[in-house]
């Protein structure tokens, strides 16, 4: 639903096709879902340096750090992570179309929500990366001390503990954390972009 009436859209000056055919590589999003403490942020941020060391234009969305701004209002009910990964999926398509590759870090627990951002991106666009680490091995990293917490009651709506993860039914990819290394899961993901001829 829009709230605003009497708006028009503007046709961009550049197209997204000319600012791919100048980047000299395909601007998509590479989304990386899982628990906390998976290895989303970590995977991330190791395949954009990759590609960055391959010049290609990226940027990492880390859920983290964009609820210290843009989404400092949201909390994580199911209501407010649901407008979080909204806002990330709009967010992405304006890099998308801005011709760079995005990377981005969000637990995005709900399948729905995922399909919406899926949704509004075009078919070679989205590409669902599921970062697999069993709830166990998460715990057991507990980097943040976040699932004692959970475990202990000091945190509610804990993702894994007392609110749900929806695995990806049909991901692009998937790297299991707790079996290959990060430098494994960076070489997995490049092939990946490498065969598609995105990058
Ligand atoms: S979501 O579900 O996609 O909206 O979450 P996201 O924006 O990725 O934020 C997840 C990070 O927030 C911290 N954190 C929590 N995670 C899950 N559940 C609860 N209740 C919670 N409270 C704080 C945590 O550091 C998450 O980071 P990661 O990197 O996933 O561990």
């Amino acid at each position: 639903m829009n709230k605003s009436t009497n708006i028009t859209w503007h046709d961009a000056g550049i197209t997204k096709e000319e600012r791919r055919e100048q980047n000299n590589h395909h601007s998509f999003v590479l989304w990386f879902t899982g628990l906390s403490g998976s290895g989303k942020s970590t995977v991330a941020n190791a395949v954009a340096k990759a590609l960055f060391d391959k010049n290609i234009r990226n940027y990492v969305l880390d859920g983290d750090n964009v609820r210290f701004g843009l989404n400092k209002n949201l909390g994580f009910s199911a209501e407010d992570r649901t407008e979080n990964i909204r806002r990330i999926g709009e967010v992405s398509k304006l890099f998308v179309d801005s011709g760079q590759v995005v990377l981005t870090a969000f637990i995005s627990p709900f399948q729905e929500d995922r399909a919406q951002v899926r949704e509004i991106l075009e078919g070679n666009e989205f590409l669902e990366v599921y970062v697999e680490c069993p709830l166990e091995e998460c715990e057991k990293r507990d980097p943040k001390g976040l699932y004692k917490k959970a475990r202990s009651g000091e945190i509610r709506d804990f993702t894994g503990i007392d609110s749900p993860y929806e695995s990806p039914a049909n991901p692009e990819l998937t790297i299991n954390t707790s079996t290959q290394s990060v430098e494994e899961c960076v070489q997995t993901v490049i092939e990946y972009l490498a065969n598609r001829k995105f990058i």
